[in-house]
């Protein structure tokens, strides 16, 4: 029997659901935490900019929990270690992800396990967790390492790239082979550019916030829609064909077709449609730009490349790195890169809730229908938690420092029941590219490149990352950046 999914949420219209955002803030009948709780464009739009440096600086005036009023709602922000707890551990069925502010993701999504709450994503996640064991994981390693070096086979030394391109080219190819088991470069795939369209699909998503509320027919959310329906279609006649034939292969669509719980629940067409667009969107956008700040920040401290690279002379000697090599946390320096990137770049910056209750937390009410809003990005910014936090320094996370930390500090990949699913796949996916890269190749930064960072809503380097290819033996001694 297949599980029975929530009501749908998203009115149609934009507007009336603001508006009854706005009913549900007057009748809370509670102050909200201290803030800047005024309309304010301008504030809006510099939030959706630099979020980071808003963040922190309220957490400086006023405290780890706050209010800003960004569009039309009070937003209530709590950071640090104990506020990631309370959301994410402690007090985790007072929040929903399924009503709070990235809901728009439901437009492309659905009903997969990232926009949905309570018993239904419990038990869908039950469902679902089988896939992502060890061994499942494992099975996707030869295709990950294919891809890579697919794509390292088209790099020289000497020359230029876009290393955000090119990752995400690479991670969307993974994703669509490991996960849904399709050929990129065959006819189905080919015919209908599957990557192109859920890129197209993607582009609502950073868009200009004020543009997102617009449903006429050239918005925003109408390319998004026309792009779903696209792959909404290639997605079902998958389905439709594996279902028919029997065949199934080692990816995650064949096992979620196949997938049932104790008590026998399966998934419908339209929830493994969901899931199979949820983990496309959440698998590509965070590998890839794990790997492009991992990059980046090489390139900054060759001392620590050289570290990486020390480490694989001894370990690998050349050889291609094998699956368990990479999981058992062999290659240690590789594992504090790994981790120091995910503090000082966390993908998924902010975990968006709803609060079902009023509550308290740190001596304020927050009042029941709030916003709430956590987040791993400014958490892990937070110099009384991580000292220094701008610096790039690895050895934060030796084994007994990262057991130091305390409880809620490091939330990369978030936590509690709703820890993402994908973990191990995504950490095999960028050490294995990472591995590869540099068993081949060195890269640098123009000199004259400083790093902006947007969000959409995953954070990404906003004009990409320019490098540029040396051979590994031409590692040049300093960095050729400056960038700050
Ligand atoms: C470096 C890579 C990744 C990072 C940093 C990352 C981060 C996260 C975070 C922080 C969450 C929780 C969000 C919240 O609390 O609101 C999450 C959830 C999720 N992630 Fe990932 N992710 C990564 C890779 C992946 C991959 C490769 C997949 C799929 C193959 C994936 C699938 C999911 C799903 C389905 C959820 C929702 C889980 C649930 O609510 O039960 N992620 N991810």
């Amino acid at each position: 029997m297949a599980l029975v999914g929530p009501p749908p949420l998203l009115d149609s219209n934009p507007f009336s659901v603001m508006l009854q955002d706005l009913r549900d803030e007057r009748f809370a009948g509670l102050p909200f935490p201290p803030g800047e709780t005024r309309f304010s464009i301008p504030r809006t739009r510099r939030f959706a900019n630099e979020p980071l440096q808003m963040l922190l600086e309220n957490y400086e005036r006023y405290g780890p929990v706050f209010t800003l009023r960004l569009f039309h709602s009070n937003v209530v922000f709590m950071l640090g270690p104990a506020a990631n707890h309370h959301i994410l551990v402690s007090h985790a069925s007072n929040f929903a992800w399924r009503a709070g502010h990235f809901r728009d993701l439901i437009g492309l999504m659905g009903d997969g396990l990232l926009t949905i709450d309570g018993d239904f994503h419990r038990r869908s996640r039950m469902i679902m967790l089988p896939a992502f064991h060890r061994e499942n994981i494992a099975a996707s390693y030869d295709t990950i390492v294919h891809e890579a070096t697919r794509a390292l086979d088209a790099l020289a030394p000497g020359d230029d790239l876009d290393l955000y391109a090119w990752t995400r080219k690479l991670a969307m190819r993974v994703a669509m082979r490991a996960l849904f088991g399709l050929d990129p470069d065959g006819s189905r795939a080919r015919a209908i550019d599957a990557a192109g369209l859920f890129e197209e699909a993607l582009a609502f998503y950073a868009s200009d916030y004020f543009l997102r509320v617009l449903r006429t027919r050239r918005s925003p959310w109408a390319r998004m829609q026309s792009a779903a329906r696209e792959l909404d279609a290639l997605i079902y006649s998958e389905i439709a064909e594996r279902r028919a034939s029997g065949q199934r292969g080692q990816d995650i669509l064949s096992l979620l077709l196949d997938a049932q719980d104790e008590d026998g629940n399966t998934l419908s067409r339209l929830q493994i449609r969901d899931e199979v667009m949820t983990l496309l969107f959440a698998g590509h956008d965070t590998t890839t730009s794990t790997v492009s700040f991992m990059f980046y920040e090489l390139a900054r401290n060759p001392h620590v490349a050289a570290r990486l690279i020390a480490e694989q002379d001894i370990a690998l000697a050349g050889t291609a790195p094998t699956a368990a090599q990479l999981t058992s946390g062999e290659l240690a320096e590789l594992e504090m890169v790994l981790d120091e990137t995910l503090r000082k770049y966390p993908p998924a910056w902010v975990g968006p809730r709803r609060a079902m209750h009023t509550f308290e937390f740190a001596g304020h009410t927050v009042p029941a229908r709030a916003f709430v809003n956590y987040s791993s990005w400014a958490s892990h910014h937070l110099p009384d938690v991580f000292a220094e936090p701008d610096q790039f320094r690895p050895e934060r996370f030796t084994p007994d420092a990262k057991a130091a930390l305390p409880k809620g500090a490091y939330v990369p990949f978030g936590g509690g029941s709703r820890t993402c699913i994908g973990m191990r796949f995504g950490q095999l996916e960028v050490r294995t590219i990472a591995t590869l890269i540099l068993q081949r190749f060195a890269l640098s930064l123009p000199a004259d490149f400083t790093l902006a960072i947007r969000q959409m809503p995953t954070i990404s380097p906003k004009h990409g990352l320019p490098m540029h290819v040396h051979a590994r033996a031409d590692v040049p001694a300093t960095p050729l950046s400056a960038a700050a």
